[in-house]
């Protein structure tokens, strides 16, 4: 156990729902009450951004990463008992067809898919896998449509732990199953969906001593906090009108309400850019309530082409709900068929994402029709995952018999290998 933590330090947890503090050396599970720890340490009053540019320069391995580099909004930890690939520096991409099929002029890209195992997840991963092993836990778990187990497995396996994941069976892509299998955790497919795998997962961590890698834990919306972070320093600290990201489980929401709010505090940014927030259509319990003026919560069952935001009970809802407050934010919702044309169209660009992360492009528009986004405004759409994660859906896309109604359709042709077929079927072409 490292000894900053033993004694409690200057960092604690307290819930968010009756206050009540614990210290942060060990797994930080849900409160007694039913609430979510909220982790607590020292921010510095101001910070000189110009620092963020030398680290970027430099050679340090920590400043190398796009997470440990933004360490004053990090939770702190001995250097020793960091994991970390490293994570982050992810690229900004502008693409005039996507501005126009959007109709948002401004449009910006930040490809979080870049990540060492293709999703967000890793920047969450290597602070809470970090807090992990400084509190000497051995086992980690986590529920998961799929990024969060593969992005657990690896990490786990950089730290020497041994990883336990729970997944929906038969419910998360080939891809995000492979990657799990492949970093060698132990996995538990639940007869369920991902919320009866969550439920499983949180009892099981409390039973057995499981080290809780889920974005309860509020060390992976430490990490994910960094995503608005980097995107600000990259915008050279100069926000967007709107951040715009697909929501599922929400821990992402809420690490994003996070982060603005201490850019706020510690003077680096003088005003917050409102979050919009997509879901798809049918697991859209964050909407629901959004509509209802958040008066009414209720967890409903869900369904998605997007599978990793195939959810229905959202564990972050109340953290997410007061992002959305505290940033004058929005919540919409897209319908599966725009979803997969929005990622047929990033795509096609040339960029590529899995389809979930298609959802914030698809929302760009369905906001720019609502009148929301202004079509001058500048937009920061976030995709979440790499093309490569969900291969099944993009043949599905492309070959089903649905094929044929979408103009984006690309069926691929076999020949005999003799230049006269080959005429045959590029006469269009060449
Ligand atoms: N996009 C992708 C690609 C995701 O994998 C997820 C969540 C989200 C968006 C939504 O983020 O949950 O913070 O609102 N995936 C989780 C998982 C649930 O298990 O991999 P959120």
């Amino acid at each position: 156990m490292d000894p900053d933590m033993a004694t409690g330090g200057p960092m604690h947890l307290v819930c968010d729902t009756c206050r009540r503090i614990w210290p942060a050396d060990r797994s930080p599970g849900r409160c007694v009450c039913g609430g979510l720890p909220e982790l607590v340490f020292a921010l510095p009053e101001s910070i000189d951004p110009t620092i963020y540019d030398r680290r970027r320069d430099g050679l340090d391995p920590l400043d190398r990463s796009g997470v440990w580099r933004y360490r004053e909004f990090l939770p702190p930890l001995s250097p020793g008992a960091v994991v970390t690939r490293p994570e982050g520096n992810t690229n900004l991409y502008t693409a005039s067809a996507l501005s126009s099929w959007t109709g948002c002029e401004r449009l910006v890209l930040k490809h979080e898919g870049e990540n060492p195992t293709g999703s967000f997840k890793d920047r969450g991963m290597t602070v809470a896998t970090s807090h992990a092993r400084a509190v000497g836990a051995r086992v980690v778990a986590c529920a998961s449509t799929g990024n969060t187990s593969a992005s657990v497995a690896a990490y786990a396996a950089m730290a020497g732990l041994l990883a336990v994941v729970f997944l929906p069976e038969g419910k998360i892509s080939a891809a995000k199953l492979g990657q799990a299998i492949a970093y060698g955790a132990r996995i538990v497919q639940v007869r369920g969906d991902f919320d009866a795998a969550m439920r499983l997962v949180e009892e099981a961590s409390q039973e057995l001593e499981l080290y809780l890698l889920n974005s309860i834990n509020p060390f992976r919306l430490a990490g994910q906090k960094t995503i608005v972070i980097e995107l600000l320093h990259q915008l050279r600290w100069e926000p967007p009108d709107w951040i715009v990201l697909p929501g599922g489980n929400l821990g992402n929401t809420a690490a994003f309400g996070l982060a603005i709010a201490e850019l706020q505090v510690t003077g680096i940014i003088a005003r917050r850019p409102r979050l919009a927030v997509i879901q798809a259509e049918g697991a859209a319990p964050f909407y629901h309530a959004y509509r209802s003026g958040f008066a009414r919560f209720s967890p409903e069952p869900a369904e998605t082409v997007a599978s990793a935001i195939r959810i229905g009970n959202p564990v972050s809802y109340h953290r997410a709900r007061r992002a959305i407050e505290q940033t004058e934010g929005v919540v919409e919702i897209v319908s599966d068929e725009e979803i997969l044309e929005a990622k047929a169209r990033v795509d096609r660009a040339g960029i590529g994402c899995e389809p979930a992360s298609a959802a914030s492009v698809a929302g760009v528009r369905a906001l720019v029709r609502a009148g929301i986004i202004a079509p001058g405004q500048s937009v920061v759409a976030l995709l979440t995952g790499h093309l490569l994660k969900d291969p099944d859906t993009v043949m599905d896309y492309h070959l089903s018999p649905d094929a044929e109604r979408r103009p984006l359709a690309n069926r691929p042709v076999t020949v005999e290998p003799t230049l006269a077929a080959l005429r045959g079927v590029l006469s269009d072409v060449a």
